[in-house]
């Protein structure tokens, strides 16, 4: 994206030190927006992420009429319209970066009354919609894109849904929500098959708002027609964001950090397993339940890592945090190997080939596969590398700076906004070195 500025300089070594929380998870915060405006009564969400991401969710349901309040930092209150009461916005929703955004609203938008369009920027304008319009369809709604399936989206309103099964060829828990929020409008049972276990924040909220979900073996179900009541949310930090300060502290030397009050859901925590099986120092302290979600404080002392095949089972529970990841295997000793991740090419960028690129910049040696990298860990210099305005790309190469030779500077980070507000200060604070400039 040729209209983002924003260029990080990150000096090479140093240690991540002290005590950090993270930014709210970007996932429920999406979630918590959604089902708040769905339900009856006033929702309280804490801890909510005031990035660019889950405020364009934010402001979506704003122009669908739902009165929606930010009274302090993460606080947000929701004054539920109850399941018919969204209203149709005057123009269509622009969703910005989101992909979540997108694909969640496009399931929960079919049902309506009303016909809306949904937009977004030249990244999210370019990522597959079929997998949940393809469905979507199969339940009645009618949903047209341009073409090869891509954004915008232009729902059409006022057709009734009825439920049906689906078996996801792809493990997606966008694909997933999309369909479970439609079968909430549905007529009889909506059922989603998952070819393996995806981020079960959507089931475990419903439940919060007391809507029934079931799971059997690997198929999650509702009945449609039923209501959510409003309820309070706290929402725990973003796994996917501390995941920059898990690899930050585990490859530079003299590390020692703790991150307080990070959602731990099984469905996510893929990271901590890959960093352990690699050898990382990580311990979690103080595990509780937030609200229905698992809830740690997160200890990740340096220690030297190796290479390893990274199992694929791990894969849609590390969705997130594989761009963090391939920095770690450029630190190790030896050769990692990441197969099965094929979905990793269709998020903010292809984040196999941003990564590869930017890895060889720095001298590493990195080999794109269709479906995964093969990284050899050793030493590298720095350089100038692309983000190709991902945030994700862009805070992985700034923690590799800590094992740089040289300075890393990154291109296009504007959009680091987007799940990640007030990140170079944060890792200032412990110890990152990032100047940022046009
Ligand atoms: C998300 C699910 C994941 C993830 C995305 C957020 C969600 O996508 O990559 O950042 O909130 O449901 P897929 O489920 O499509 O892999």
């Amino acid at each position: 994206m040729s209209d983002q500025k924003e260029k990080f300089k990150v000096q090479p070594r140093g240690a991540l030190v002290g005590c950090i929380r993270v930014p709210g998870d970007k996932s429920i915060s999406h979630r918590s927006i959604m089902l708040g405006s769905l339900a009856e009564g006033v929702t309280h969400v804490s801890g909510f992420l005031e990035g660019e991401d889950s405020l364009a969710t934010l402001n979506a349901f704003r122009a669908m009429g739902v009165r929606i309040e930010r009274p302090g930092e993460g606080a947000v209150v929701i004054y539920g319209v109850g399941m018919r009461g969204l209203t149709q916005p005057g123009n269509p929703l622009d969703l910005g970066n989101s992909g979540t955004s997108m694909r969640l609203m496009a399931g929960l938008l079919a049902a309506q009354s009303f016909d809306v369009t949904l937009t977004g920027d030249a990244s999210l304008s370019k990522r597959p919609m079929r997998r949940v319009t393809q469905p979507l369809k199969v339940m009645g709604a009618v949903i047209d894109t341009v073409s090869d399936g891509m954004p915008p989206l232009f729902i059409h309103g006022g057709h009734s849904l009825a439920g049906a099964h689906y078996d996801m060829p792809v493990a997606s828990a966008q694909v997933k929500s999309s369909l479970l929020l439609a079968g909430l409008y549905a007529q009889g049972k909506t059922s989603v098959m998952e070819p393996a276990p995806t981020r079960d924040h959507t089931e475990r909220m419903l439940g919060g708002f007391g809507y029934e979900v079931v799971r059997a073996g690997n198929v999650i179900s509702l009945e449609g027609g039923g209501r959510l009541t409003s309820t309070n949310i706290d929402v725990p930090g973003d796994i996917s964001s501390a995941a920059f300060f898990l690899v930050g502290a585990a490859i530079a030397p003299g590390s020692d950090l703790l991150i307080e009050h990070v959602g731990v859901n099984p469905t996510r925590t893929g990271i901590i397993t890959i960093l352990k099986q690699m050898g990382a120092d990580i311990t979690l302290l103080n595990e509780r339940d937030v609200g229905g979600e698992p809830v740690a404080d997160i200890r990740v002392k340096y220690s030297l890592l190796r290479g390893i095949n990274i199992p694929e089972s791990e894969v849609p529970l590390a969705i997130d945090e594989f761009p963090a990841l391939f920095i770690a295997a450029a630190c190790a000793d030896g050769t990692t190997v990441l197969t099965g991740a094929e979905e990793l090419r269709v998020k903010e960028s292809d984040r196999i080939q941003a990564m590869a690129d930017g890895l060889a910049v720095l001298g590493v040696d990195a080999q794109s596969q269709q479906d995964g990298i093969i990284i050899k860990g050793g030493e590298y210099k720095g350089g100038v590398v692309e983000s190709r305005g991902d945030h994700r790309i862009a805070m992985s190469f700034a923690i590799a700076a800590l094992r740089a030779s040289g300075e890393i500077s990154i291109k296009e980070c504007d959009n680091v906004r987007t799940s990640f507000p007030g990140f170079v200060s944060l890792a200032n604070s412990v110890g990152l070195s990032v100047g940022t400039g046009d």
